[in-house]
C-alpha cells in the first residue's frame, strides 16, 4: 500500500485529467501533492524540470501534462503537438530517473494504435500498422513516451510505465468548438441551439461510427488503483508495454448525440451532414487486463453526461468564445 505521506507530483494538475487525479488522490487521503501550473513550471524546459525535481524531490510522478486537442488542432498544429509532447515526456522521465523517483505513470491515448487495428484493440496491437494521418505527430510522441518508460525500465530498472485511456469527458473539459473533442462539442452545440431556439443541430457524417467514452473520474480511480498495485515488471515481463483503461463498450455517435440532446433538453431535430467524413468506423479498447487485475469503471454514460452538463451550466458564463479550462 502506498503511504499517504508520499510526495506525489501531478504534472498537468490544472487539466481535465490532472484535476480529476488531484481530487481523487486528495479524497483517498494523500496530503503531499505537488501541482504546479505550466506558468510556474514549463515542462518543455529541461533546465526548469531538472531544478524542480532536484528541489521538490517527488517520490511518485503522474504525467497528465500534454498538448491535447481534437482532430482539427492535431492536424493544424502538427509541429507543436509532436515537439511539445516529446519534450514534456523526455524532460520529466529523465529527471525522474536522475532523482530516483520510485514510480512514474505516463498517460497516453488510444490514438497510439494503428488506423486499422483489430477491434477491440489489445495492448499487443501497438506498432502493428500505420497510424491515422491527422493525429500522427501526437501519436508518435505518445508512443515515444511509452518506449521511454519501457527503456528506462529495461536499462535502469525504473518503475515507470504507461496507461492508455480511451476517449474521456468530464468537468474541466475543453468546450471550445475549434479544439474540443466530441462530447463537449456536442454538449455546447445542443446547449446553444436550445438557448437560441434553433430547429435543428447538425452533426458530421452518418452518425454510425462507434466510439468508447469514459468519465475522467473513472480514469483517476484507475490511476490510483494502478499506482497502488501495478509494478512496471508486471507489464513489461508479460510482453506488453502499457495497459489500456476504458469501459469495454462503445456506442454509435448518433446515440451519444441523442443522449446529450436529451440531457441538455433540446427539443429540435438532429440532422446528419453526410458530406462530411466518418473517420474510423469503430474504436474500442480491450480492457480485459485491467478487469483481470480487479478494476472496472463505475460511471455510466448517461449519468456522467448529466453531471458534466451541470458542471457546464455552472461554468458556462466563463466560456464565451474560448475554452473552459
Ligand atoms: N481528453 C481526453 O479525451 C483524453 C483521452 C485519452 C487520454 N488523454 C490524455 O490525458 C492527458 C491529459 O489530457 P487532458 O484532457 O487533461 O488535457 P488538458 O485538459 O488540456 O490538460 C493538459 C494539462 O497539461 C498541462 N501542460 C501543457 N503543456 C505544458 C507545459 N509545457 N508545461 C507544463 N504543463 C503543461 C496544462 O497545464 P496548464 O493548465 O497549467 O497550462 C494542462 O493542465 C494527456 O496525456 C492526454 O493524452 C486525454
Amino acid at each position: 500500500m502506498t503511504s499517504f505521506d508520499k510526495k506525489i507530483f501531478i504534472a498537468g494538475a490544472n487539466g481535465m485529467v490532472g484535476s480529476s487525479v488531484k481530487r481523487c488522490f486528495e479524497s483517498a487521503g494523500f496530503t503531499d501533492l505537488l501541482t504546479p501550473s505550466s506558468n510556474a513550471l514549463d515542462l518543455t524546459d529541461q533546465k526548469s524540470v531538472d531544478e524542480f525535481f532536484a528541489h521538490a524531490e517527488p517520490e511518485i510522478v503522474i504525467i497528465a501534462a500534454a498538448k491535447v486537442g481534437g482532430i482539427l488542432a492535431n492536424n493544424t498544429y502538427r509541429a507543436d503537438f509532436i515537439y511539445q509532447n516529446l519534450m514534456i515526456e523526455a524532460n520529466v522521465i529523465n529527471a525522474a530517473f536522475k532523482s530516483g523517483v520510485e514510480k512514474l505513470v505516463l498517460l497516453g491515448s488510444s490514438c497510439i494504435y494503428p488506423k486499422l487495428a483489430v477491434q477491440p484493440m489489445r495492448e499487443e496491437e501497438l506498432l502493428s500498422g500505420y497510424l491515422e494521418f491527422t493525429n500522427e505527430p501526437y501519436a508518435i510522441a505518445k508512443i515515444a513516451g511509452i518506449k521511454l518508460c519501457e527503456s528506462y525500465y529495461r536499462q535502469h530498472g525504473c518503475n515507470f510505465y504507461s496507461l492508455m485511456p480511451t476517449n474521456l469527458y468530464g468537468p474541466n473539459d475543453n468546450f471550445d468548438l475549434e479544439t474540443s473533442h466530441v462530447i463537449p462539442a456536442l454538449m455546447r452545440k445542443f446547449h446553444e441551439a436550445k438557448e437560441s431556439g434553433d430547429a435543428s443541430v447538425t452533426i458530421w457524417g452518418s452518425g454510425r461510427p462507434r466510439r468508447e467514452f469514459m468519465h475522467v473520474d473513472d480514469l483517476a480511480a484507475a490511476i490510483l488503483f494502478a499506482m497502488r498495485i501495478v509494478e512496471a515488471k508486471d507489464i513489461y515481463e508479460n510482453g506488453i508495454s502499457h495497459l489500456n483503461i476504458g469501459t469495454g463498450s462503445d456506442v454509435e455517435i448518433i446515440e451519444v448525440a441523442k443522449l446529450i440532446k436529451d440531457v441538455v433538453g433540446f427539443d429540435g431535430e438532429i440532422t446528419l451532414d453526410n458530406s462530411k467524413p466518418d473517420g474510423t468506423i469503430r474504436k474500442l479498447l480491450d480492457v480485459k487486463r485491467m478487469h483481470d487485475l480487479g478494476w472496472h469503471h463505475k460511471i455510466e454514460l448517461r449519468h456522467g453526461l448529466e453531471e458534466v452538463y451541470k458542471w457546464f451550466l455552472e461554468h458556462q458564463p466563463a466560456a464565451k468564445d474560448s475554452a473552459i479550462a
